[in-house]
């Protein structure tokens, strides 16, 4: 069986995008039987986090999101990077291996500095702290977006380093990105991204939720007149929530006219409360029982700290330690 492991930042309240392009594929490989870890990267977060509240905060909203969508921990480890302190362990003897030039090359680095973030050497020093995560677990697939393939190149890169000087301790990881994963339209018809404000939340409120699927761009085609539904976001957006026959009946109103915008945002919105009330419902629960939530990420971190264990001992072993 392959070892599936995957991070996220605590940084940002989940949207759509996230859940359609990420946590649901990843829920579907739990629901095959995978073996998964999962991690909050909150050491990672503080590249950019400065206070200690949020971050604690964040970080809780984070693991409650998953659990609420469908993260089941009796199947998954779900877990804090911070209670794995051995992941900084493994950082540092990689970052002895890892040459400056591969890190400047670092698209996400020179990104930040083009965003005006200060110069820091935790930020520079990520993927390295990046490949520590993966490289501790034996990890052999890593669902990541687009954006994070390049910190899989460093991370086998890194680990090819390792396992030619200290010998072959590192599985070589691979990045899984799925290609079904199509990118999911926000509110204005771009893809939806926490970076354009055009993002509908997993758990937005109702009142809100009502008023952004109202807004969500759309042609000025009249009513009455037929329209072709394939490109248009209403309708992408009503695949993602849907069955394959109440999909097809809306194609076939929109081709038949009579059939408007307003009436198909209705029915999406209806469609989103199906999926969605649910999983609001759980995430309720969950939060107002802190110590379980709590006992949730301690028994995820046990889990994966026995799985780190073997790893560290070898490598402390090859290292001369
Ligand atoms: P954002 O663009 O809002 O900053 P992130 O980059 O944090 O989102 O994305 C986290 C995960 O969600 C990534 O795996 C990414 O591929 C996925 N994702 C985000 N937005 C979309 C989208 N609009 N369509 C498909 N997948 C998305
Ligand atoms: N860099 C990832 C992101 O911003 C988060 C992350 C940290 C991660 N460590 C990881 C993802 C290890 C996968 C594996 O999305």
């Amino acid at each position: 069986m392959k070892r599936i492991l995957t991070g996220i930042q605590p940084s940002g309240v989940l949207h759509w995008g996230n859940y359609f392009g990420a946590m649901r594929s990843m829920f579907a490989l739990q629901a095959k039987g995978e073996d998964i870890f999962m991690f909050i990267a909150n050491f990672h977060a503080m590249t950019t986090i400065r206070d200690g509240a949020a971050l604690r905060a964040s970080t809780r909203d984070v693991a409650l999101d998953y659990l609420a969508c469908g993260l089941d921990p009796e199947k998954s480890r779900i877990y804090r990077q911070s209670d794995v302190p051995e992941v900084q362990e493994l950082a540092w003897y990689l970052s002895c291996l890892a040459p400056m030039g591969l890190l400047e090359r670092c698209h996400s680095y020179k990104d930040k500095m083009a965003h005006g973030f200060d110069a820091t050497h935790g930020l520079f020093a990520y993927p390295v702290l990046m490949a520590a995560d993966i490289l501790i677990m034996n990890a052999d697939l890593v669902p990541v977006g687009k954006d994070q393939k390049q910190h899989l190149e460093v991370t086998r890169d890194l680990a090819q380093k390792f396992n030619n000087a200290y010998g072959e301790i590192f599985t070589l990881p691979d990045a899984y990105i799925p290609d079904s994963v199509a990118v999911i339209p926000g509110l204005d018809g771009q893809k939806m991204s926490k970076s354009y404000h055009n993002t509908i939340e997993i758990f937005e409120e109702a009142g809100s939720l009502k008023k952004k699927v109202m807004s969500i761009k759309t042609d000025s085609t009249p009513m009455e007149e037929p329209k072709e539904p394939e490109g248009n976001s209403i309708y992408e957006l009503y695949k993602l929530f849907a069955t394959p026959e109440e999909v097809a009946e809306m194609a076939a109103k929109f081709r038949a006219g009579g059939y408007g915008y307003g009436h198909a945002k209705k029915e999406l919105l209806a469609a989103v409360h199906r999926l969605f009330d649910p999983f609001r419902e759980k995430r309720d629960a969950l939060a107002k029982d802190p110590d379980a939530l709590e006992d949730i990420l301690r028994e995820g971190a046990k889990k994966a700290r026995a799985a780190a264990a073997p790893v560290m001992e070898k490598v402390r072993a090859a290292v001369g330690l």
